[in-house]
């Protein structure tokens, strides 16, 4: 019997196999396609059962392309991108590529996303004071019209749609923000910000650290709990691969090279507009401001970004919602205990969770975080960072304006 004894022939015989003795009769050639139909597909049955995994993903790459390459990928190495893939990695390549070019006269572009009038006005016009020309002011109210207390807010507010809390409208409407500041072309670093944000430093130290440092500020860390990993879903495979699945808070700061790179975006974006939303599959509550952006940039770039948030939040209270300042509590001294904070905290939602090093929970120090490493403890994440300029209130009652 042939086709079971071809069966048996293993994916070296197949170069033997593709040349035929000449004698065959043409009436005998049909049988012999069949066996060499099955021997394709056996080789390529193997092939997927045993991919080349073995050999490094790089094999076929020169070894300095090999980290990006291995990172670009999301899911098997040997899985043939997409059209929409093979487009993307080209523009956003180019994109990562371009060298900087500095501009003659620097500016950051402070944007803000509020639902309507902002409380802080005022504490925003001390802190721009004579510093004209280096800043400029973006305002994106989704709910109502706001009422300007500052000169230096007047005329800033750009064309606004609604933003529902958690859905993919508030990554719209940060995409809008960074396509209207993008057309100055003196912006050079982007910085979102809430109605319930206030500076924690002077004009110049924030300026300064800001253009100085070559990094976006981009917050972003592996949450394997519930409220992490748990959201991610099937859906967005090929192209997003549980295990690039990250977490961070949306309150972002990042150089110009990167705003581009998220309006670029369509590949990734769609992905999270259609499979990360609240009520995913029944049950699952994703919302694609916490996910898109982290997990976007640890794919691509995942060495651009610093992985922790120039705002200010403390989740340390384990609730729902982060700790609200009242105007009692704003003190000097809690001003100076905020700006004095050396480390990122992120609490993850596993407490079991462990970074993966060989002594499991006992090891308290791993090198996860490019400033000085981080410690695990229960649940959380921490990592050492310099400092953090703006703080986030998430209660808004300081300042009478
Ligand atoms: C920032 O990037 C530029 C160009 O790649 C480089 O020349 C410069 O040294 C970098 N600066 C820092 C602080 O890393
Ligand atoms: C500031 O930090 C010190 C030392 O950690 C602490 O004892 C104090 O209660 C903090 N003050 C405020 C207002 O948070
Ligand atoms: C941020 O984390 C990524 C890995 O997720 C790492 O490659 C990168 O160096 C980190 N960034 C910094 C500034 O440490």
């Amino acid at each position: 019997m042939k086709i079971p004894k071809a069966w048996q022939l293993g994916v070296g015989d197949l170069p033997i196999m593709l040349a035929p003795p000449r004698h065959r009769t043409a009436s005998r050639r049909p049988v012999g396609i069949i066996i060499l139909v099955s021997l394709v597909c056996i080789s390529l049955i193997g092939a997927y059962v045993y991919p080349p995994g073995h050999y490094s993903a790089c094999y076929f790459f020169a070894s300095s392309g090999c980290s990006d390459f291995k990172d670009w990928l999301p899911a098997i190495a040997t899985r043939m991108l997409t059209d929409d893939e093979l487009a993307s990695k080209a523009v956003i390549g180019d994109i990562l590529a371009m060298p900087y070019v500095p501009s003659k006269n620097p500016k950051i572009a402070f944007m803000f996303l509020t639902p309507g009038s902002l409380p802080f006005e005022k504490l925003w016009e001390k802190f721009f004071l004579g510093h004209e020309g280096r800043y400029s002011i973006y305002v994106h109210a989704s709910r109502e019209k706001p009422v300007h207390t500052s000169s230096l807010f007047i005329g800033r507010d750009v064309r606004s749609e609604k933003v529902v809390w958690g859905k993919i409208s508030m990554v719209d409407a940060e995409k809008r923000l960074l396509a209207n500041a993008l057309q100055d072309p003196d912006n050079q670093h982007f910085v979102l910000l809430s109605d319930s944000c206030v500076p924690l430093h002077h004009f110049d130290y924030v300026f300064n650290y800001l253009m100085e440092t070559n990094v976006s500020f981009i917050d972003c860390f592996e949450d394997p709990g519930p409220h992490g990993t748990g959201r991610y879903s099937k859906h967005m495979l090929p192209e997003v691969a549980k295990e690039k699945f990250r977490k961070g808070s949306q309150w972002f700061s990042i150089k110009r090279q990167h705003a581009l790179l998220i309006l670029a975006d369509g590949l990734y974006y769609t992905k999270f507009k259609l499979y990360c939303r609240p009520g995913m599959e029944g049950h699952v509550n994703c919302y694609a401001d916490e996910h898109y952006l982290p997990t976007l940039f640890y794919m691509v770039n995942p060495s651009g970004i610093a992985n922790w948030s120039v705002t200010h939040v403390d989740w340390s209270e384990g609730k729902w919602h982060p700790k609200s300042y009242r105007a009692k509590d704003v003190t000097r001294e809690l001003l100076k205990n905020i700006t004095s904070i050396e480390a990122s905290i992120h609490v993850t939602s596993d407490e079991k969770f462990d970074l993966g090093g060989p002594n499991g929970l006992t090891d308290k120090r791993k090198e996860t975080s490019g400033y000085k490493g981080s410690n695990y403890e229960g649940g959380r994440v921490i990592s050492y960072i310099r400092r953090s300029f703006l703080h986030r209130y998430s209660l808004v009652s300081m300042i009478n304006p």
